[in-house]
């Protein structure tokens, strides 16, 4: 069977058209077939195959170590699961800064061997070539600003981006930039709130906010976050929509003891 399934209910097209009636579009990231299958039954319109895999699926401090090949292999399992969604795969650290044909290199083998929707990728006027050149091949493209993961080293720091006017001012120069060139949307990832409703007021195309307020077009937020499965990170923004770390321990912890204590497996589960 092929990977690229024909019918996919999300659009760029409904993206955009979702926006501009004010109805909300909620995005959450997914790496593996089994999750990507329950959020897409829920009714996610994005799943984003985030270069947030490093943190949460391979225990990486940041997200720079996770190759496109990983990447690839998080979106195939992905894709496979999807029957609605639209699939965005982050393209990472290293495969498409140093020049756009290693950009649209890069996106190529995402979009044919995976058989996601979209690629994203981050940064503004710096990386405006490669964003070019991969939308002139037809491959839809999804902007990040604000708080950029892979240039953590440059900044040093996971706090508040753009509060100072010069800052603000360039994110709104690159948001007006990546919506002229042809991205379908963008995540702005923690900035002042007021920032982030000017930019969603100033173009056309969908902005998606964490950490970046009420007045974005939609929200996105990482899987094992919201699902409370990570311990360590609990930023302001994050909604924890249920305690998995706990029901899990709970689970294992039972299974254990019921192994130790010979009630696993009984009568009835054996043959
Ligand atoms: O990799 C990721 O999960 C992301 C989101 C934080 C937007 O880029």
């Amino acid at each position: 069977m092929s990977i690229h399934k024909p019918i996919k209910v999300v659009t760029t097209h409904q993206l955009k058209e979702m926006k501009a009636k004010g109805e909300k579009i909620a995005m959450l990231t997914a790496y593996d077939y089994s999750m990507a299958k329950i959020i897409d039954q829920a009714g996610i319109d994005i799943i984003l195959v985030g270069d947030s895999a490093s943190n949460v699926m391979a225990g990486n401090e940041t997200t720079l170590p996770i190759t496109l090949d990983h990447m690839i292999w998080h979106a195939t399992s992905v894709v496979k699961a999807v029957k609605r969604a639209f699939v965005v795969v982050d393209v990472p650290f290293g495969s498409y800064q140093g020049n756009s044909s290693e950009a649209l290199r890069s996106c190529v083998r995402i979009m044919k061997e995976s058989g996601a929707h979209a690629v994203k990728m981050e940064g503004g006027l710096e990386i405006k070539e490669s964003v070019q050149r991969v939308l002139s091949a037809g491959i839809p493209v999804m902007g990040h600003l604000g708080l950029t993961p892979q240039s953590i080293y440059k900044y040093g720091t996971y706090s508040t981006r753009a509060k100072e006017e010069e800052e603000a001012q360039k994110l709104l120069e690159d948001a007006a930039l990546l919506t002229a060139l042809g991205c379908f949307g963008m995540v702005l990832e923690k900035i002042p709130a007021d920032l982030a409703k000017k930019a969603a007021e100033s173009v056309k195309i969908p902005i998606i906010g964490i950490g970046a307020g009420p007045d974005a077009d939609g929200q996105v937020l990482v899987l094992h976050d919201m699902l409370g499965i990570t311990q360590d990170f609990k930023p302001r923004f994050l909604r924890q929509y249920a305690d998995l770390n706990k029901i899990m321990t709970e689970a294992f912890e039972n299974y254990v003891s019921d192994i130790k204590s010979k009630s696993f497996p009984n009568e009835s589960e054996s043959y």
